[in-house]
């Protein structure tokens, strides 16, 4: 395995357009301006003894162990803070300073517990590695003196401990988590010889701000902070570098394993969307992947009412087909479907549809991006002609304006989060359109909303309309840029819509309640830039409007001239780690992969040449339809692999009732999920550890997971599809991953460049990548937009049907918290339940006072769909007359309570405004209750449960 130390140049890597030349004990070196004299050594292929020093930090100079010798200065200087001049001459090795190293080492070993045997990190320490690069053969000073060896361990992480007896006070914790994470958990308190790292107030970390991201257990050359997974299962023997399965920055990650079980999961330096940071999801809460509650076996059923029965791989593909041949000979072709997974590969995901356009002869193939992100695919094709984001997230670095609609990126996207909060502390300044009062908004010591756009739920579009009214009235736009880019009369159109008085910011603050000078504000601010970025998530699309949203948004950033270069941009921040990947892949009724309409005679030609099938020129159902369907009696069979929609789409109930009308419905999954118990075939999936495969990233970022152990249960996803299509009678061969790859490749003009081979070799690449763009495309519509001219829409606003009365005053919107994933499925099998181990429902104090809610008591959430009760937590963050909470957990039933409003562009759900009432009660729902019966009743049947 790699030493950690060998590919740390000691401090940051500088930008600048300068470089300086200077000589490493003889060797010429030419190194940017600003660089430290021990990033020059390095380059020169000097290795300088450090402790203190590490390239992801800015230095610090506390150890003293890098000393040099510089012609014609005075003394010793430390080489990591000092910086590196032209024409410099420096010595990094000497007798006087193999000395003066060794008498550094002397003390700090003189304090340390001489136990390297038995220690964790034996062997991957940097502290006894130094010591003996310094060549350090006795202590002098003997370790009977004053010394820190008898402090408590902090065990309170559920991950990570804390062993004070072994700190070196190097601060690189200290600095990791301002810097790195920017939390700023950590200090040292005390001077001298009494300093010492704490979390917090000299607090358990458990109790601190930290927020586990690991980023201070990474920077410790110690095993003062270390993972309790090494010492409970030693050192890793191999490594395998892969992509976290989580959300949809995509963090690259070296799976660190040991036989078959992973030792620890460590944020990749080298990676382009983490560049080695992580959060507590993907650095460690990866314990599921062997979870007991794991189905290791294929089982069938005949109906949801009987035991499941184990049967052989063979025999449960044959039973599959077998259904869905009958089911398509009683009731047609189109009474069977297939829904794809963001949690899923582009490999697997592909291949779904494949088997769904070539064996089932239909379009019935949907994905669950269909409740997320469907309406940015609509909405920046429209506008933009491309169904994704537009830049990389690194271009963060480089904007003025950062201004967030719908999107919690500490909670839901906390790695990129911290690099926008590292473009925050350099001075970017921070716009925020969001009902609740999210971290970003105030997170002490240093970051601070310049205007908080605190709207009501469902009136996103008349915001963003009254921003576009303020910029053009004010003669705030970019008319150059948008009438050189875009259609000169279409851009017109456009700001006589905009500037109607009804859209005037005092208009817009009477339907969302936003100040109408916060709305000049931001307006201002943003049109000013001059590098003004827009990221938005769920909050944006998950309306009856969100399409429209989307189209707001691209027409302000086409207006201000914020598109087509670095710092700027219309960004979504995608949920799930594959939902690019999923839209990417065809996985939507009406496209093929590359967004490509299934109408188009030339496109299904191209398809219908490399399959061999005659292809539905009709475009199939969607989610919502497939259900309806299912209840009027003609959609009667389902393959869904990896997506569990009883929990997450809306309306829990009219859903269930559509399953119960079903015959054949077939789980791919690691779980026995919620949908899962309305199943007839239950196949088991393989975590992204077992299998072979790429997830595109919310930047368009293709990169590899890589098979780190085998599939547990014998097959990967994408063998089983394979299998089944076999079954069904339309044959497919791939012997791996990659052979399908190139498949998408030959078919896709946005993947034509795209293969394993190119990913292993750069690690990662941006779609486009083809021949015009053989690396890919960090930066879209550089120079001219992809759809040619830039697209202005009219985004009249239409208020939701989904009002409130007096028999449902509030508003409840939803969102995510950052311990928890999605459903829950693979969080909640992990110590990060300790964080969250119930939905909450947050709501104001006056809201709770006028209703006699105490906080932490029961409450009722009635809406027109349900009812489902949770606790309560009285708080300031969320408005009067809003309430909120996560839909985490299963028994929780949150999308009871959800409506079937959605978006009229896309179907995309409009979970974020559902009007409810709220009462103290004592006890649990009825649906509640039934969903406790259900699945006890459902976990009886499982194989080897009582009663089986
Ligand atoms: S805990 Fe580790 S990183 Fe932090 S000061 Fe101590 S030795 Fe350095
Ligand atoms: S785990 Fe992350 S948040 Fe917690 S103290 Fe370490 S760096 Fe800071
Ligand atoms: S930020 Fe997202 S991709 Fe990165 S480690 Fe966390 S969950 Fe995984
Ligand atoms: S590495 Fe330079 S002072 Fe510690």
């Amino acid at each position: 395995m790699q030493s950690i130390i060998a590919n740390d140049l000691g401090t940051p890597e500088r930008k600048s357009g300068k470089s300086i030349s200077l000589e490493v004990n003889g060797v010429q070196v030419t190194v940017p301006e600003g660089s430290s004299v021990m990033y020059a050594a390095n380059v020169a292929g000097m290795k300088v003894p450090k402790l203190c020093a590490t390239d992801n930090l800015e230095p610090f100079g506390s150890c003293r162990l890098c000393l040099v010798e510089i012609d014609g200065r005075r003394g010793y200087p430390a080489s990591c803070t000092t910086p590196a001049e032209a024409g410099m001459k420096i010595r990094t090795e000497s007798p006087k300073l193999a000395d003066l190293r060794r008498g550094v080492m002397e003390l700090y070993i003189s304090d340390h517990p001489l136990d390297c045997l038995t220690c964790p990190a034996n062997g991957h320490c940097e502290l006894q590695d130094m010591a003996g690069v310094v060549g350090l053969r006795e202590v002098r000073y003997g370790y009977d003196g004053k010394n820190h060896l008898h402090e408590q361990k902090d065990e309170s992480n559920p991950y990570f401990t804390f062993d004070p007896s072994k700190c070196i006070v190097c601060s690189r914790c200290v600095r990791a988590c301002e810097e790195v994470q920017g939390t700023f958990a950590l200090t040292i308190d005390g001077r001298g010889f009494n300093s010492h790292i704490s979390p917090g107030q000299m607090q358990p970390f458990i109790d601190s701000e930290c927020v586990s991201c690991g980023a201070c257990v990474q920077a410790c050359p110690t095993s003062t902070l270390m993972e309790k997974s090494i010492y409970e299962m030693g050192q890793p023997d191999r490594t395998v570098t892969t992509t976290c399965a989580y959300c949809g920055v995509g963090c690259s990650f070296i799976a660190e394993i040991k036989g078959n079980s992973v030792v620890r999961m460590v944020p990749n330096k080298n990676g382009m969307a983490n560049h080695g940071h992580s959060c507590v999801k993907g650095r460690f809460a990866f314990g599921y992947t062997t979870h007991p509650d794991r189905i290791l076996k294929p089982m069938v059923r005949q109906s949801i009412d009987d035991r499941w029965k184990e049967v052989s791989w063979e025999e449960a593909i044959a039973h599959t087909a077998s259904e869905f041949k009958r089911i398509q000979q009683k009731y047609g072709r189109s009474s069977v479907g297939a829904i794809t997974s963001s949690r899923c590969t582009n490999e697997e995901t592909f291949l779904v549809q494949k088997m769904v356009r070539a064996a089932f002869g239909n379009n019935n193939v949907d994905t669950c991006a269909r409740v997320c992100h469907s309406p940015t695919g609509y909405g920046l094709k429209t506008t933009l002609g491309t169904s994704a984001g537009t830049q990389a997230f690194d271009s963060v670095m480089d904007a003025d304006v950062i201004f967030i609609i719908g999107a919690n990126p500490t909670d839901a996207h906390p790695v990129f989060a911290s690099q926008m909060k590292r473009r925050l502390r350099e001075g970017a300044t921070l716009i925020v359109a969001d009902p609740r009062a999210i971290d970003l908004i105030r997170t002490p010591p240093h970051i601070e909303a310049s205007h908080h756009l605190q709207l009501r739920p469902g009136t996103n579009v008349a915001l963003i309309n009254g921003i576009a009214h303020v910029i053009v009235t004010e003669g705030l736009a970019n008319d150059a840029y948008a009438n050189e880019r875009c259609e000169p009369q279409e851009y017109q159109t456009w700001k006589d819509f905009v500037s109607q008085p009804k859209y005037s910011p005092e208009a817009v603050e009477k339907i969302t309640g936003v100040p109408a000078d916060t709305i000049r504000g931001a307006a201002r601010l943003y049109a000013k830039g001059p590098n003004s970025a827009i990221y938005y998530g769920l909050g944006v699309t998950e309306h009856s409007q969100g399409s429209t949203m989307v189209i707001g948004m691209a027409n302000l950033s086409m207006a201000t001239g914020n598109m087509g270069r670095e710092g700027v941009g219309v960004n979504p921040l995608r949920g799930q780690n594959n939902v690019q990947g999923a839209c990417d892949m065809g996985s939507f009724p009406h496209e093929l992969s590359g967004y490509r309409h299934i109408s188009d005679a030339k496109t299904r030609e191209l398809f219908e040449k490399e399959w061999g099938v005659k292809l539905d020129a009709e475009p199939g159902l969607r989610i919502p339809n497939m259900f309806d369907a299912a209840l009027d009696g003609s959609y009667k069979g389902m393959y869904i692999q990896g997506e569990d929609f009883v929990q997450s789409d809306p309306n829990t109930q009219h859903i269930e009732a559509a399953l119960r009308n079903m015959e054949c419905i077939v789980v791919q999954d690691l779980f026995l999920n919620e949908t899962a118990k309305f199943a007839h075939v239950f196949l088991p999936g393989s975590t992204f550890l077992e299998k072979d495969g790429t997830y595109t990233n919310a930047e368009r970022r293709i990169q590899l997971i890589r098979k780190a152990i085998p599939p547990v249960a014998g097959k990967a996803d994408w063998e089983i599809t394979m299998d089944l299509s076999n079954a069904l009678g339309y044959p497919m061969q791939y012997d791996h991953p990659s052979q399908i790859m190139d498949e998408i490749a030959r078919l896709t003009p946005t993947f034509a460049g795209v293969s394993f081979e190119k990913l292993d070799k750069l690690g990662s690449v941006q779609w486009p990548c083809n021949d015009s763009a053989p690396e890919g495309t960090p930066t879209m519509h550089i120079g001219k937009f992809v759809r040619g001219k830039g697209h202005f829409v009219l985004t009249e606003y239409v208020a939701t049907d989904e009002r409130t009365s007096s028999r449902f005053p509030l508003i409840l919107t939803t969102g995510r918290i950052l311990s928890q994933y999605n459903v829950g499925a693979q969080t909640r099998r992990t110590e990060n339940v300790m964080w969250h181990e119930e939905d909450i429902l947050e709501i104001h104090p006056h809201d709770a006072e006028h209703r006699g809610v105490i906080d932490g008591a029961w409450v009722s959430v009635a809406s027109r769909a349900g009812e489902i009760v949770l606790r309560a937590r009285v708080s300031e963050r969320i408005q009067p007359g809003v309430v909120y909470t996560t839909f985490h957990h299963p028994d929780t039933g949150t999308n009871v309570i959800t409506t079937e409003n959605s978006d009229w562009a896309t179907n995309c759900p409009e979970y974020k405004v559902t009007a409810v009432e709220v009462t103290p009660v004592s006890k649990l729902s009825v649906w509640q209750e039934h969903y406790r019966e259900f699945t006890d009743q459902q976990e009886a049947l499982l194989p080897g449960k009582m009663g089986s």
